[in-house]
């Protein structure tokens, strides 16, 4: 596993995922800006992974502000809380990470400004540290669900490189295989900034877990054939009623699971659950630049000058095309998350398997 993002003397160092699978390099984030940059033009990307660095970039920000009272900070810490979130809107984990962040700083006003500051980049490696353990725990809970010699079809990336480390989709994959499954995965390439190729079949390659690259559309032709078993994907946003956001074609690879009778699970930390939100239909969702469908790589040009393009970044899989929601409490029919949210409700109770 390589680091997605780590604290490093005072430095937030990012892997650049636009430059993979051509190179691997890091990028040194020596303030917050740069940081929110480092989300808003994808060197990390997969919302785990944006919460994590959100988190860094705030403990990074913290220290270039100059105040000399708890109260002269606070809303300069806000402001870089704000131009923080102002960088993706889909991927709950952002906001779920600002707002643990702005809590601890509040609670440990009294600690004195340079105690807080140590605090907050403190605070960030342990989000680390937790997304690690949260993504192995969803794996062991997806093992289940993977049968010894499935053929698993997977969309966009939600491997080690999408999180902290270990993956949730890919998590389970990796959990499936530890347990001694032997598997197969087709990647689907993942237009327009192909995650799946350049990122999910690179990670795979390096597991050595085998694997097939195709391309979006090619996703029926393998379920009409009976070639494919099991649907796993990642998650941006789950709403209360189970409806699930993620990378755009993540619906339509729901529907065609569906019309083949194939399961399709979502792999997700409780981070990703958005408990605040009940249906699919109130999440933002990302529109990106035009440039992300007319050039490949951002140099290529595949389509003509001046075309008009739609980029919406995600989709909103209902949950009615959801067969269980993986978390690390266990795994759900996506009409139970909302009771998640309830600590005195035993997940026991209504977890599957
Ligand atoms: O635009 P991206 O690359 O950030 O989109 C990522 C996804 O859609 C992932 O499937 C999701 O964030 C889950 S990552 C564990």
């Amino acid at each position: 596993m390589i680091p997605t993002v780590e604290w490093k003397d005072g430095i937030v160092r990012m892997l650049d995922q636009t430059k993979l699978p051509l190179e691997t390099v890091y990028k040194d984030c020596k303030d917050y800006q740069t940081v929110a940059r480092g989300i808003r033009e994808l060197w990390v990307r997969g919302a785990p992974a944006i919460g994590v660095s959100a988190a860094m970039g705030l403990a990074l920000g913290a220290r270039q502000i100059t105040a000399s009272t708890f109260d002269e900070f606070w809303p300069k810490f806000e402001e870089i809380c704000a131009h923080m979130a102002a960088t993706r809107p889909t991927a709950v984990n952002l906001f779920w990470a600002i707002e643990r962040m702005k809590r601890f700083a509040q609670e440990n006003r009294g600690m004195g400004l340079d105690r807080v500051r140590a605090l907050l980049v403190e605070e960030s490696q342990r989000m680390l540290e937790e997304d690690i353990a949260t993504n192995k725990m969803i794996g062991g809970y997806g093992a289940a669900f993977v049968a010894d010699e499935d053929n698993i079809i997977t969309h966009c990336n939600a491997g080690s490189i999408a999180t902290a480390g270990y993956g949730t989709a890919e998590g389970v994959m990796r959990a499936a295989v530890a347990a001694g499954k032997k598997i197969h995965v087709y990647v689907d390439e993942t237009r327009p900034v192909l995650q799946g190729a350049r990122l999910t079949a690179w990670e795979l390659m390096q597991e050595k877990i085998p694997c097939t690259l195709i391309t979006d559309s090619m996703a029926g032709y393998f379920m009409f054939h009976d070639m494919i078993d099991v649907a796993i994907v990642g998650a941006d946003r789950v709403t209360r009623n189970g409806d699930v956001a993620n990378k755009i074609g993540t619906y339509g690879l729901a529907v065609l699971c569906k019309e083949h009778g194939i399961p399709f699970y979502v792999a997700a930390p409780l981070s990703t659950i958005d408990f605040t939100m009940d249906a699919g239909s109130s999440i933002p969702i990302e529109e990106r630049d035009p440039r992300e469908v007319t050039h490949v790589f951002g140099k290529v040009q595949i389509a003509p000058d001046g075309v008009k393009v739609a980029n919406p970044a995600f989709d909103v899989t209902p949950a009615r095309y959801v067969s269980a929601i993986i978390t690390e409490k266990g795994a759900f029919h996506p009409k139970d998350v909302y009771k998640l949210a309830d600590s005195a409700n035993d997940p026991e109770k209504f977890r599957l398997k």
